[in-house]
């Protein structure tokens, strides 16, 4: 059986965050178009989870398709330490201007977003004389998988083997919150206590998830706590880094998370739906008082760091026309929580339905089972293969089902996904 399995999978390949011996190959997919991705036999599949939170406008969106194939044309690639262009600039302009951050690093995907982040905030501490390594970040983050990415994540199954080569960093729970939570009041004041006193230790930085933890189990703070985590750490004298990859361009219903959790980083951390998830690519913001700090004759003041494909053309093309349609229908993301809420109400009473959570585009559950919680909940799987029979899919986080559609999804497909997910839950023991 193990090795039967294995054996469905294309003999080269190795794909990411799945165990071949006991997964099925899913298929493969030849186009994509809107909500829907269609398979080589035929099979059209709602994407309800935007191909892993990137597809933004839905596949295939003819306008960013066509602003990459003319990029392409004119300049596909230019060594960006030298160079800049016409594509970089704009993007620049545009993103500085929405989030008041001045300065943009770009590099490859959500992980070097991160990392960059981390880099230049302890930098910023040392180009200044002051060395400080200590950052903090919050029960259950997940930020990525490249070692510093990985460090200020959460421990866990996924980073076991390296344990030992992560660097620490102090934790402060995350209080995320459901329907219906008569508790929530206390955990949030628990959080802030401990926040508060890990802070008493000189910080270089505060790494959070704005609103939302996302691979952690879309588990979802109130903006209001968000709120006084600002007013802590603007007494505390530390920076605050907002990784948005996946909560940012309208996610959980404004633009940025930060704005609806009235955040102001210091870093920011973009990649995902930035190019309308068409092409891998990374920013990290950063506010003009930490680019200043980098500004010297000497040259151990310079941030050393930089990837071949920085500020890719097609990238920035594609991030353009992504943000042109963002600006164009705003309504888009700034309704879609509206688009779920009837949905999920009629779930929410369902007996197998625990703690149900929404924000923007994303709605979250948990199953109630007698199962185990966590990345390897059997229960999240059977409703995974019967959506996925009946044209819809979904990858549970463990026991969490969560829907993060395409801001494209029609409100029939949307739906369908809901009306599955109903019929799907009378499986579960
Ligand atoms: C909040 C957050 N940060 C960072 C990352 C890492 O991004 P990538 O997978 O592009 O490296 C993710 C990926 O899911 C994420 O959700």
């Amino acid at each position: 059986m193990k090795d039967s399995l294995a054996a469905q999978w294309h003999p080269n390949l190795w794909p990411p965050f799945t165990q071949l011996t006991s997964s099925k190959p899913t298929g493969r997919v030849l186009k994509g178009d809107g909500a829907v991705l269609i398979k080589e036999d035929g099979t059209s599949l709602i994407d309800a989870i935007s191909s892993w939170w990137v597809t933004l406008h839905g596949h295939g969106n003819s306008y960013i398709a066509e602003a990459i194939y003319h990029q392409a044309q004119e300049l596909e690639q230019v060594i960006f330490a030298d160079f800049t262009h016409p594509q970089a600039e704009n993007l620049a302009n545009r993103l500085s201007k929405i989030t008041g951050l001045e300065r943009l690093f770009f590099s490859d995907n959500g992980s070097t977003a991160v990392e960059v982040a981390i880099k230049l905030a302890i930098q910023w501490w040392h180009n200044q004389g002051e060395e400080r390594q200590h950052i903090i970040a919050f029960e259950g983050a997940y930020h990525g998988d490249t070692f510093g990415a990985m460090s200020v994540g959460e421990r866990n199954l996924f980073n076991e083997p390296f344990e030992k080569l992560l660097f620490p960093v102090s934790r402060a729970p995350w209080p995320s919150t459901w329907w219906n939570d008569p508790e929530i009041d206390k955990r949030e004041e628990k959080a802030i206590r401990i926040l508060e006193s890990l802070l008493e230790v000189p910080t270089a930085a505060v790494i959070l998830e704005p609103l939302v933890q996302g691979a952690g189990g879309m588990e979802m703070v109130r903006p209001s706590f968000l709120e006084k985590i600002q007013k802590i750490i603007n007494q505390s004298n530390t920076l605050l880094i907002a990784d948005e990859v996946m909560v940012g361009f309208g996610r959980t219903g404004s633009l940025f998370a930060s704005q609806r959790a009235k955040l102001s980083p210091d870093l920011m951390c973009l990649s995902k739906g930035l190019t309308g998830g068409f092409l891998p690519m990374g920013i990290t913001m950063a506010s003009q008082r930490i680019f200043n700090a980098f500004l010297d004759s000497n040259p151990k003041k310079t941030f050393w760091h930089g990837h071949s494909f920085t500020a890719n053309p097609l990238g920035c093309a594609a991030a353009n026309a992504s943000l042109d349609l963002l600006e164009k229908d705003p309504r888009s993301y700034l309704n879609f929580e509206a688009r779920h809420l009837t949905h999920l109400k009629s779930l929410s009473v369902h007996p197998k339905v625990k703690k149900v959570r929404l924000a923007g585009t994303i709605a979250a559950f948990e199953l109630n089972t007698n199962e185990r919680n966590g990345y390897l909940n059997i229960a999240g799987k059977s409703i995974k293969t019967y959506a996925l029979e009946h044209n819809v899919f979904i990858r549970p986080l463990g026991n969490v089902i969560y829907l993060l559609p395409p801001l494209c999804i029609t409100d029939e497909q949307l739906k369908h996904c809901y009306n599955i997910l109903q019929k799907s839950l009378d499986l579960i023991k």
